[in-house]
């Protein structure tokens, strides 16, 4: 019994691992181990031999079963020991610098114009880039064959060879969304729409691809005075600067009679360009009061609602208030140049806040 202790006592010290260990105890003291056999002899010895070795081997199995165990804790601890050394981080180094973000001038700006708006009780809406030939031209008195068509260089949506219906178009402005807005709420309705547009034109302040955003109010006695207080306290809220300088021109769309379109004063002084000063001025925006045809076309009844309704161009007041000079670079996605005129996320325009940083 004294060899059989010494050889597991001797094997238990030297075990270096937990399967090595459990293989030990399955040998010593498991239900076939050889301890456990010669518990089994017992039955076989005299009761004086049994009164002897009984308590002896009950001492034994207790001996190797905490030797097994001590054992277990310690190689447990070691195990622990190690991660602990080879997991160890230092959680004090600096982390590897992330690349942020900007929010883009024409999103800036968006929400500016939106909350500005809000503010004066316009809720805002979207329409389908992808538009149908009637929202975007016919439902907004623009027929077949109107002059009107030309001027828009639109693109057009391919059609499939001998389907004769007018190709679909990527909207030309955000105006259709006009129709879908009294469709969807009727009259009255105070909403702004902004939104991409699509025209075939390039250079220094037009791109294929930019931002509009439509406004529309229709009541029982909307006027043209309405649209002129409306748009003149934008631009005051907008631009920051007393005294803004904007000029309406009576000139013409399909879609409202009468018509104006507002310019900002501004200068190009070496390919900068200022807003509120100089004598160089910049379109910003197409208006007037909604004709009838398309208050009928949006199911608004002409003889019992009116309103005004103008087209902004997002990315030229944006060009105008943060002077940026060339167009293009809104969509080169140069990162310098994002950097340089993005926005901080955390920049949020509010009236109550401030509008730019
Ligand atoms: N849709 C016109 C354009 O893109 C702008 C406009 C909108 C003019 C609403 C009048 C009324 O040029």
């Amino acid at each position: 019994m004294d060899a059989l202790r010494q050889k597991y006592i001797d094997a238990i010290a030297n075990v270096a691992d937990e399967s090595t260990l459990e293989d030990l105890r399955v040998a010593a003291v498991g239900k076939k181990g050889e301890v456990s056999l010669k518990m089994r002899e017992l039955g076989k010895m005299t009761p004086e031999e049994r009164q002897v070795a009984g308590p002896k081997l009950n001492a034994l199995k207790d001996e190797l079963n905490s030797a097994l165990s001590a054992k277990k804790a310690a190689l447990a601890d070691a195990a622990l020991d190690e991660r602990l050394r080879s997991e160890w981080l230092d959680v004090t180094l600096p982390s590897r610098s992330r690349g942020q973000g900007t929010i883009h001038p024409v999103s800036q700006v968006t929400e500016e114009v939106s909350a500005i708006f809000a503010d004066m009780g316009f809720t805002v809406a979207e329409g389908p880039q992808i538009e149908n030939d009637w929202y975007n031209f016919d439902a907004l008195n623009i027929p077949p064959h109107h002059p009107a068509r030309q001027e828009f260089d639109t693109f057009y949506m391919n059609r499939a060879e001998g389907d004769d219906r007018p190709p679909h178009v990527l909207r030309t402005h955000t105006s259709p969304v006009q129709i879908r807005e009294m469709e969807k709420t009727g009259a009255p309705i105070r909403v702004i729409a902004p939104g991409r547009v699509y025209r075939s034109d390039y250079d220094q302040t037009h791109t294929p691809m930019f931002h509009q955003i439509e406004g529309m109010a229709i009541g029982k006695d909307i006027s043209m005075a309405n649209l002129k207080w409306v748009l003149e306290e934008f631009f005051a809220a907008f631009f920051e600067i007393d005294g803004i300088k904007t000029r309406f021109r009576a000139s013409h769309f399909p879609f409202t009679e009468p018509s104006a379109e507002v310019d900002i004063q501004c200068s190009w002084v070496d390919g900068q360009l200022r807003i509120g000063e100089g004598d160089d001025w910049m379109e910003v925006l197409g208006s007037g009061m909604m004709h009838p045809k398309v208050l009928q076309a949006g199911g608004v009844d002409p003889d019992k609602w009116q309103g005004f309704a103008f087209g902004m161009g997002i990315d030229r007041i944006a060009m105008l208030k943060y002077g940026i000079p060339d167009l293009r670079a809104f969509f080169d996605s140069d990162l310098r140049w994002l950097r340089h005129y993005g926005f901080s996320a955390l920049d949020m325009p509010t009236l109550h806040g401030g509008l730019s940083k």
